[in-house]
């Protein structure tokens, strides 16, 4: 076996199963992706699993499918979570800082903290983790850590981020039914972001948009901080059935002729293209025919609805057409054609697809947007193997409600897992 650190990822998509193996094979270079793999996913909806058995079974075969490129097995994964149960929402807090000189004190932090993880969401939903915390003492705001400052009001604004704790448990009892060991988990649509986004869109405002097949991911960041996160449970799995209905014919060859002969729009068909489609190309058993036309008018209205949602995403943080880096496109669904001009044009914004660029070695295969969440992930995994501490998985370690108020030691410890670094 080799010496060298490897790190794999795994994005259990409700279509595809991706994964990506990265190896630090010098110290002076970036790691190196020296496998890749996929699989149709079985037993997922909306982002989340309803069968663990059929997932197993989805992931053990992406990993095998990695496993030919290398000579060494895949016994621990970086895993991504997400699906239309994850919402997010801003809280901000306060507390009067309760030494007499008023220097912040550890404890000031943690009561804190505590105000503003302690909300009560409905049942079945769990907090899962808090993002960006930041802080503001009296009229000073921006403040990362205001343990030894002096003021006389603390304040702490975070993004809690809730979803059924459920569906998420039940994607690592999937990974361990694949016989693998989960290292850690990430928000699947951050992961995306970390490996398309630039430091620079993130600081202007941008929006990234992880068109899935069955959901639609959306993060917002501002001043290089997550304002908004949200899954619309629409994506290019929705057009494909459309299209099935539309040609009635079957889900398959929907799928096929939506990949050769759709366009984001009628107006963008080329004037020497194919202008009809005859599912006979696809199959002996039809011969219905269509115009690229009306494939093209099915799928530029589920589009459409979807940057309407996304667009009520922004609105809700006041950002509808207001994001100066504008939206990147990422998921198997940016790669309809023309839907940059669509995104354009409906968000009124700049737009772009977004590829996973800055990873090194067997790139040509996974540079496709497709592959964004699985390379975040497992470029999260790689940070936290340089990190060398251990894993600050933002869930599992026992941050459920009902562990607060039981003793101070666990609170601290369900905090610090409910607040990442
Ligand atoms: N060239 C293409 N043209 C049109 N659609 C495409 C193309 N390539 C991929 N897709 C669509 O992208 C979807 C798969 O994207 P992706 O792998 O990002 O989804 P997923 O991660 O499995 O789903 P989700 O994130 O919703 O759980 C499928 O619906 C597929 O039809
Ligand atoms: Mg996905």
């Amino acid at each position: 076996m080799s010496e060298e650190p490897m790190v794999t990822g795994v994005d259990i998509g409700t279509y595809l199963t991706k994964v990506i193996v990265l190896k630090q094979l010098r110290d002076d270079i970036p790691p190196s992706v020296v496998a890749w793999g996929t699989s149709f996913t079985e037993g997922m909806r909306k982002g989340a699993v309803v069968d663990e058995v059929d997932v197993a079974r989805s992931i053990s075969r992406a990993i095998e499918d990695a496993r030919y490129m290398l000579d060494e097995p895949i016994e621990e994964v970086y895993i991504g979570f997400g699906g239309s149960h994850i919402s997010s929402f801003a809280k901000r807090e306060k507390i009067a800082v309760s030494k007499a000189d008023g220097e912040v004190s550890p404890d000031d932090v943690l009561r804190l903290k505590e105000h503003v993880a302690r909300h009560t969401s409905s049942r079945n939903r769990e907090l899962i983790t808090v993002l960006e915390q930041r802080y503001t003492l009296d009229e000073t705001g921006g403040i990362p850590d205001p343990v030894g400052m002096h003021g006389i009001r603390l304040e702490l604004e975070g993004l809690l981020i809730e979803g059924d704790e459920a569906a998420v448990k039940s994607q690592y009892h999937a990974v361990e039914q694949a016989n693998l060991k989960v290292a850690d988990s990430h928000l699947g649509v951050l992961a995306a972001a970390d490996a398309v986004l630039t430091k620079k869109q993130r600081e202007l405002g941008v929006v990234l948009v992880d068109i899935g097949a069955s959901t639609t991911s959306v993060v917002v960041y501002e001043e290089r901080t997550v304002i908004h996160l949200a899954v619309i449970p629409i994506g290019a799995a929705h057009i494909t059935n459309d299209l099935a209905i539309g040609m009635k014919t079957s889900i398959d060859i929907a799928e096929m002729v939506k990949v050769k002969y759709g366009y984001g729009s009628p107006d963008y068909i080329p004037e020497g293209a194919t202008q009809r489609v005859s599912l006979s190309e696809f199959s002996k058993d039809e011969s219905a025919s269509f115009s690229v036309k009306f494939i093209a008018e099915v799928i530029e209205a589920r589009i459409q609805e979807i940057f309407e949602f996304v667009n009520g995403e922004l609105a809700r943080v006041e950002r509808e057409e207001l994001l100066p880096a504008g939206a990147v496109l990422t998921g198997g669904g940016a790669n309809i054609r023309n839907i940059v001009t669509l995104a354009k044009s409906e968000l009124n914004l700049p737009a772009d697809v977004g590829y996973p660029t800055d990873l090194e070695g067997d790139i040509a295969d996974i540079s496709d947007p497709l592959f964004a969440t699985c390379a975040g992930l497992v470029k999260y995994g790689m940070n936290q193997e340089h990190e060398h501490e251990p894993s600050r998985s933002s869930f599992m370690s026992g941050s459920v409600m009902g562990t607060v108020g039981s003793t101070w030691k666990s609170l601290k410890r369900w905090l610090q897992t409910l607040f990442p670094e």
